[in-house]
């Protein structure tokens, strides 16, 4: 807290501390100006600037300034490139400054639960991991530049039906591992401003009103020293709010709260000094929100550049059966779909950015190559149009190769309700059918912010995921089919081959303002390989115009201690004759775990360039995290000793290289025993184990040495077993099983 803060909170009166605690109108804070206190700017956020001019709206509503719009979140996390979400971040930092814009309203990392959320297309990732890499890059990337972010929306906030009163229902450890994890790498290493509580309650506590989230898990344990802002009339109940630590009630309402507490105060509902931390967090931010850079300005063509470079990073090349891609400029193509040219680039709500320019893929192509173009069906309506699929149907064959545009329209998917299937419009359907009966020669180019259903996928050779790829997303996708740039992103999440694969799909969005997050820490590719199921494209997928080759996997120790780490290192060699790029993947098992824990969790992740011919050597440091679990008991991560799998691979299914190491746990985690204690529990134990031993010889004697129950079988009967029941098969008495219990414990 600087200087300034505290004195300006000596300075303050109740009533004035009161109005700091929400904001000032739409999207500013309070200023006080009889000290000076300046009023600062927030603005959505998260992939471009919503600085609104006129009327104000979080819902997208209203026009905004003319900014660059970025590849949307689903986007960007496919790129998997730290670096570049940080170029990102800067210029967004930059064209805050320019705007004087204090902080930017996101990243948003809410994990992608179930692809039917209207929301996804904002956020980045089914996997923790992955998300809360790309967040953690893209806050120093703002921040550098001297502007806030506000990562959102904390927490477990999954789903837009209901999400101003749905409560969701998480267990501990699920919670910690997958929708905590996804906030709390990014929160420690990159330090936003403010945190955004959510809207919904999380196990039955109002996200904003929540002390455990907001106080004991935000900052006691992640040591957060920022400030909570609550979405947008996230707030229930202002005084609990700020016994929780839910600093700033946004928007402004006109100080409907204000007396409320200064009231609390005065009847010692609540404290005051309570209120002055929840003060000093403002203050603390309007200062460093005023401290703006002078004259800043931002070149629009080089973002526009970069939003072009960005997009080319992040789509993903799904198939390309018999190198149907990249196109060559003297083939004659067709481009049908309305959507080639009515682009969708980007999601609705309030991210939604009014472009400094805007790429249309037709215009793209057509100043690439030799392109004829045709509707196909009409964007706004479902109905196939018999008219437009005939016409369509002729350019078809009037051209060597046909690329159709199809995906979600924009009613499809948004902020505010979500999907309740991952089917494509019936008119694009059609289209994609009734032109793949006709050619052999098909491209499918995707514009969609989540994922879909394919039921024609094998019957088209080439298929581009474009996502929602932000104002230069058709130039993009040009580069792309055109081959001008080598595709490399890969996917973010995993694509079902039908919704109900999904393992949210039982509990999703719930019944009665309650949704239980039943599938646990089986979300998305942890749940489809434990299933050994087959998914339409898996979780980390994408194909490349050339081809890579994994050898030399190598661990510096094949045994660690948890408070050690491990340096793997493997080669990645370009086997074509194309400049690419490689997503290095690794995933981490455990061989025996004492949990249930998945199949393969994702723990590291590099991109590498690698010119045709060239061999990089990628080196990579596991520590704790990476083998560890979150134990409810100790209420900690703890890693099990035992053997652990890493795996190195180009996906979750394409896993090219393993190796095993051993860690060693230092956490020594004190274990009671008790009558209840299942025998199996003493295997490892120096007294209990001899024990064992002793009542498995009586028990097999017991059983008449028939044979009938012995090996695997015994086992699974002795395992069955508690102490107590010691009592009844070993023949013990309850003053022996009490000193058993007092030794098993000294
Ligand atoms: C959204 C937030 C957004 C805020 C301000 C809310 O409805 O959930 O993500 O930052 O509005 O527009």
């Amino acid at each position: 807290m600087s200087k300034k803060v505290n004195e300006w909170l000596k300075e303050l009166t109740l009533e004035e501390k009161a109005s700091l605690c929400s904001g000032k109108d739409f999207w500013t804070t309070q200023d006080i100006e009889r000290l000076g206190i300046p009023s600062i700017m927030v603005t959505d956020g998260p992939h471009g600037l919503r600085k609104q001019a006129g009327e104000s709206d979080h819902l997208g509503l209203n026009e905004s300034i003319k900014t660059t719009c970025f590849p949307s979140g689903v986007s960007l996390a496919s790129s998997w490139d730290r670096d570049l979400l940080e170029e990102v971040g800067k210029a967004l930092g930059e064209e805050s400054q320019s705007e004087d814009v204090s902080v930017l309203l996101g990243p948003g990392v809410n994990i992608k639960r179930s692809p039917l959320c209207g929301r996804n297309f904002e956020y980045f990732s089914e996997d923790p991991y992955l998300s809360s890499q790309i967040a953690k890059h893209h806050i120093l990337g703002v921040q550098s530049q001297g502007v806030g972010t506000s990562i959102k929306h904390f927490a477990a906030n999954n789903q837009e039906y209901k999400r101003m009163n749905v409560d969701t229902i998480v267990d501990e450890r699920t919670l910690r591992e997958i929708y905590l994890a996804s906030f709390e790498t990014a929160i420690k290493e990159a330090k936003p401003w403010t945190v955004m509580s959510a809207y919904n309650k999380l196990n039955g506590v109002y996200c904003s009103d929540n002390h455990r989230l907001l106080t004991e898990i935000l900052r006691d344990e992640w040591g957060y020293e920022g400030l909570v802002i609550s979405d947008w009339g996230a707030e229930d109940d202002r005084i609990q709010g700020i016994k929780a630590g839910m600093d700033l009630e946004m928007p402004g309402n006109g100080g409907r709260n204000d007396q409320k507490i200064v009231d609390a105060v005065n009847n010692s509902d609540l404290s005051g000094e309570a209120l002055d931390k929840v003060v000093a967090r403002v203050l603390d931010l309007a200062y460093k929100g005023s401290e703006k850079q002078n004259q800043v300005t931002y070149d629009k063509k080089e973002h526009d550049d970069l939003a072009k470079k960005v997009a080319s990073e992040c789509m993903v090349l799904l198939k390309n059966d018999h190198d149907i891609l990249p196109l060559s400029s003297d083939q004659k193509i067709a481009v049908l779909g309305e959507l080639a040219v009515a682009s969708r680039y980007q999601g609705g709500g309030s991210s939604h950015i009014n472009p400094t320019y805007l790429h249309s893929a037709l215009d793209s192509l057509q100043a690439l190559g030799n392109i004829s173009y045709a509707k196909g069906y009409n964007l706004s309506e479902d109905q196939v149009d018999d008219k437009l699929v005939d016409h369509a149907l002729e350019l078809v064959h009037s051209n060597d190769l046909v690329v159709i545009f199809a995906g979600l329209p924009e009613r499809y998917e948004s902020e505010g309700y979500d999907r309740s299937h991952m089917s494509i419009p019936e008119n694009q359907l059609d289209l994609i059918d009734r032109v793949s009966q006709v050619s052999d020669k098909v491209v499918v180019v995707l514009a969609n912010g989540s994922p879909i259903e394919m039921p024609w996928v094998d019957q088209v050779q080439g298929l581009l995921e474009g996502y929602l790829g932000g104002q230069a997303g058709g130039a993009a996708i040009a580069d792309i089919l055109y081959g001008h740039v080598n595709p490399s992103g890969k996917l973010a999440e995993t694509f079902p081959i039908k919704m109900k694969d999904n393992p949210s799909s039982l509990n999703f969005p719930g019944k009665e303002t309650k949704v239980m997050y039943q599938e646990g820490i089986f979300v998305g590719y942890r749940y489809y390989e434990a299933k050994e199921m087959k998914t339409l494209f898996s979780f980390g997928h994408g194909l490349s115009y050339t081809s890579f080759e994994y050898s030399n996997l190598s661990l510096d120790k094949d045994q660690i201690n948890d408070t050690e780490f491990v340096t793997l290192s493997v080669d990645i060699k370009n086997t074509g004759n194309r400049l690419g790029k490689e997503v290095v993947q690794v995933y981490v098992k455990e061989m025996n775990p004492i949990v249930i824990r998945p199949e393969k969790e994702l723990k590291e992740f590099v991109k590498v360039e690698l010119k045709p011919g060239q061999i990089k050597t990628v080196t990579f440091k596991l520590s704790k995290r990476a083998f560890a679990y979150y134990n409810v008991d100790i209420k900690d991560w703890h890693v099990a000793t035992g053997d652990f799998k890493l795996m190195v691979g180009s996906s979750v299914d394409q896993i090219h290289l393993e190796r095993l190491i051993n860690v060693t746990s230092t956490q020594v985690i004190k274990k009671v025993y008790t009558r209840n204690t299942s025998l199996d529990e003493l295997k490892d134990h120096p007294v209990g184990k001899a024990m064992v031993d002793q009542v498995v010889g009586k028990i097999a004697e017991m059983m008449g040495g028939s044979g009938v129950i012995q090996g695997d079988a015994l086992e699974g009967f002795i395992a069955s077993l508690t102490l107590r029941n010691l009592l009844m098969f070993g023949g013990m008495s309850e003053t022996e099983l009490e000193g058993l219990i007092y030794q098993l414990n000294q």
